[in-house]
This record gives C-alpha cells, structure tokens and sequence, in this order.
C-alpha cells in the first residue's frame, strides 16, 4: 500500500492530493503559486484543520519566493497581500493563522529580502514536521484511552488526508487497531460534504479497520442502544474555556454522547487552541455555499430557488466533552496548553 501523501512541499511547487476527487479517483496536483493553494483551500481540496495550516504554510512560502525585488520595503508590502489572501481563504481553522503568525513573525525577523525568503520555508517545513510529530503522540496517547472490544463513534474526516500525520481522532482508531485492541468504527457519512462517507471511510477501509457508515441522524440511535462506547472527533478551534468548534453536527452528537453516558473525546493538537479568544462565542463560524445543500455529489437534491442554511461548523460547549487527548496528554476542559 502506498502511504497517502496529502501534502508535499517539492521546493518551488506544492503537490497536495485532491480530497475532492477521493475516493474514486487518486489524483496529485502540482500548485504552482499562492492563488492556486488559496484556491486549493477555499475549494476543499486540502482541508482538516492541521492540513490547512501546513498547506496555508507552504503557499505563503510559495508567494514570498516568487516576490522578485531585492528591495526589503518593497517584499514587506507583496509578502503582506500574499499572506492577506491565504488568511482570507477559510475563517474557523485556527491552524490557518497560526500558520500566518508564525510565517510573519519569521518574515519579522529577517534581515534582508533573500533571509526573508530562507526563513518562511524553514518556518512552513518545522510546522509541517510539528503537525506530524504532534498526531504521533495524539494518536499514541488517545489509544489508551481504547478498551479491547470498544466500538468508537466519529465524525468527519481526521485522519492523515486532515492532518498530514496519523491524524488525530482517526490516528487515534487505527493505532488501537494496530495496537490489536478489536474495535469497530462508526463513522458518520457527514453532510453536506460527506468527508465521512468519502474521505474517512477510505482512510479506514485502506488500513483494514473494522467499520460501518452510518448518516448523521443515525448517531443519536446508536448512542441511545448502548452500541458505541466513546466518541472520538477532532476540532477547527478550541477556545481557553474548551468550548470546540468542530465539523457541523458534532455538538449533536456531543449532546447525545451525554444524554447517553458515552465519554466524549476531542483530539487536536496544541495548534488548534487558540489563547486569544475566551469562550466559544468568539469562534467565526463559516458559511459555505447553498450548492452543497441543495445537491449531493454534484446532483442536485431540492428545489429550485429555494433559502439555505449552510454553517460549515459548530460549536460545542466544554461541559460536554470528557477529555482533549493533545500531544501533551489527555486532559478535561478548561485547558491551559
Ligand atoms: O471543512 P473541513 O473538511 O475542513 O472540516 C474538517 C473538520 O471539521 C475536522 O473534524 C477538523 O478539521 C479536525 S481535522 C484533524
């Protein structure tokens, strides 16, 4: 089996494996300049928080090289509208930013133009390396959380394609798996984009881990008749007081993971919490197109010059998640990481 290789950075190209094309069809794009990784972003093509923030990285990086002055004032103001346009591509990862904010502390730094140019590649190569590194401990951690027999509900996909490393709620399934804990999977198809049904059932079928999709609507059900023992799911943002956002219909579930007496895991690496905002409230919550609404895999499925609601994420409140498994550890809400 070939390793999945969701983003690589080939020193004046970025190549990304197509999301949207998975799972029928395994294509690599070869991103040429920053409006072709902006565009890769916004289109979903690279997508999951840890995977947008090395992608948002390397196109950065890909913007600055492709500055031509030898003028530092000059190379500021073009390197501010490159990283102008990969920070405008999605609001709620806060992976995105924090990659902005370290490239352009990195930039910051720098003495002259051709430093500055050495510097946000080294900076883009040590957050993709980080990422790896941190969902190599995620995943590590998060498995003992894995009793022998368990069947583990998630959402959404979060494996390497959403990370770049072993993922992070996924890493944590297929390591218990290869730890030879014998678990099943309930994995949520995920509307309106189905990462689930798409992306995370590849991801699991490719490592032969037992596991059955399910619609959305279906989770409450399962939770109720006892038939899923914890829920495991990543996260976008997480706010100091642990309030997370994370894939719409997570809160759902959360809700219903409680109701039922099922611990509620999210697994995020410490580039998903964000220090500068409190409480949940503060989270931008995308809104995406009415089209993946109104139609499944390109068919359209409702009328006609009909209103959409189309929230890309929830928020889900503190008090309902049981722990966050980090690359520190597992620990209960409020966090301070
Ligand atoms: O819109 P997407 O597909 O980028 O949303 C992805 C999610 O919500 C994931 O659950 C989250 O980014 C965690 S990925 C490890």
């Amino acid at each position: 089996m070939t390793a999945i290789r969701p983003v690589e950075w080939l020193g004046d190209r970025l190549m990304i494996i197509d999301q949207t094309r998975l799972p029928q069809h395994e294509v690599y794009l070869e991103l040429a300049d920053v409006h072709q990784v902006a565009e890769a972003i916004r289109s979903l093509k690279v997508r999951g928080a840890p995977a947008i923030g090395v992608a948002a990285a390397y196109g950065i990086a890909l913007g600055a090289q492709q500055i031509e002055t030898r003028d530092p004032e000059k190379f500021r103001r073009e390197y501010q509208s490159v990283s102008a346009e990969i920070a405008a591509t999605r609001p709620t990862a806060r992976n995105l930013f924090m990659a902005v904010e370290r490239l352009a502390a990195a930039v910051g730094k720098a003495g002259g133009v051709i430093e500055a140019k050495e510097a946000v590649v080294d900076e883009a190569e040590k957050i993709h390396s980080e990422e790896i590194e941190a969902t190599r401990k995620i995943a590590e951690f998060g498995a003992a959380l894995v009793k022998d027999g368990d069947t583990i509900l998630t959402h959404c996909n979060t494996g390497p394609l959403a990370t770049t490393g072993r993922g992070t709620a996924l890493g944590v399934i297929i390591e218990a798996y290869r730890q030879g804990k014998r678990i099943e999977v309930l994995a949520t198809e995920t509307r309106p984009l189905c990462q689930g049904a798409r992306l995370t059932a590849w991801e699991l079928k490719r490592e032969k881990v037992p596991f059955r999709l399910i619609t959305d609507s279906m989770a409450g059900h399962f939770l109720k008749e006892s038939r899923a023992d914890l829920v495991v799911v990543g996260a976008d943002r997480i706010a100091r007081n642990g309030d997370a956002a994370n894939k719409i219909g997570t809160y759902s579930i959360a809700v219903l993971a409680r109701e039922n007496g099922v611990p509620f895991y999210i697994a995020a690496p410490s580039s998903t919490f964000d220090e500068r905002i409190a409480t949940g409230a503060e989270i931008v919550i995308e809104e995406r197109s009415a089209d993946e609404v109104t139609h499944l895999y390109g068919k359209r499925t409702a009328p006609e010059g009909i209103e959409v609601c189309n929230p890309a994420f929830d928020v889900t409140p503190a008090r309902y998640i049981t722990g966050f498994i980090t690359e520190q550890g597992v620990t209960a809400p409020p966090l301070k990481i």
